[in-house]
């Protein structure tokens, strides 16, 4: 697979300031990938494709995800989310991608869920703080997970998007429930 084919497909699906932002997902996940012992090429391909399917039109999303397994979870939530799942098929059917790994770490960087992989953590974690985001307390976000372990930096970044959800009073995925349960509980084993 050439990465540069797929850079250069992203800079034409996707307007300039969605494509900066993807590539500063790809550094970033590449650098917690390097730090974190994931594999950096792997994190280079899933930050790439995470929001490939982003600007697709509503129909035509759909129209993918009537394919996807979950199509019946998926269609009850915001259409924000689909362009996960529908990242991973494209992903897997225009590139070949055939790595599960990074297949769901695509598909599950917008929601988390339990049991994620290391890799599917930092495609989210990197997602959430690239450089360019300037959501009020992501530089407060940034400084805490500094340096901490990658299941703590998850933690801090699912307890986060659950304080924003709620305050946006947001319907809420359940797989992301899932995934912020688990977090929590560790954290109180601890
Ligand atoms: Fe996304
Ligand atoms: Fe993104």
């Amino acid at each position: 697979m050439n990465l540069q084919d797929i850079r250069n497909d992203l800079e034409h699906r996707l307007p300039k300031e969605r494509f900066d932002h993807v590539i500063r997902v790809t550094e970033t996940a590449m650098e917690l990938a390097g730090k974190v012992g994931v594999s950096v090429e792997k994190a280079e391909i899933a930050s790439l494709f995470h929001d490939y399917a982003k600007f697709m039109d509503r129909k035509e999303l759909l129209e993918l995800l009537q394919r996807d397994e979950e199509y019946e979870l998926y269609s009850q939530y915001h259409s924000e989310l689909w362009h996960a799942p529908v990242g991973a098929l494209l992903a897997k059917e225009k590139y070949g991608v055939e790595d599960e790994d990074i297949l769901q770490a695509i598909r599950y960087h917008t929601t988390g869920r339990a049991g994620m992989s290391d890799l599917e953590k930092v495609i989210y974690i990197a997602d959430l703080i690239e450089p360019g985001r300037k959501f009020p307390g992501v530089a407060d976000l940034r400084q805490r997970i500094e340096g901490e372990s990658l299941e703590d930096q998850m933690t801090e970044c699912i307890q986060h998007t659950f304080k924003f959800l709620v305050h946006q009073y947001a319907v809420i995925f359940p797989k992301s429930f899932d995934c912020y349960n688990e977090h929590v509980r560790r954290r109180k084993e601890q």
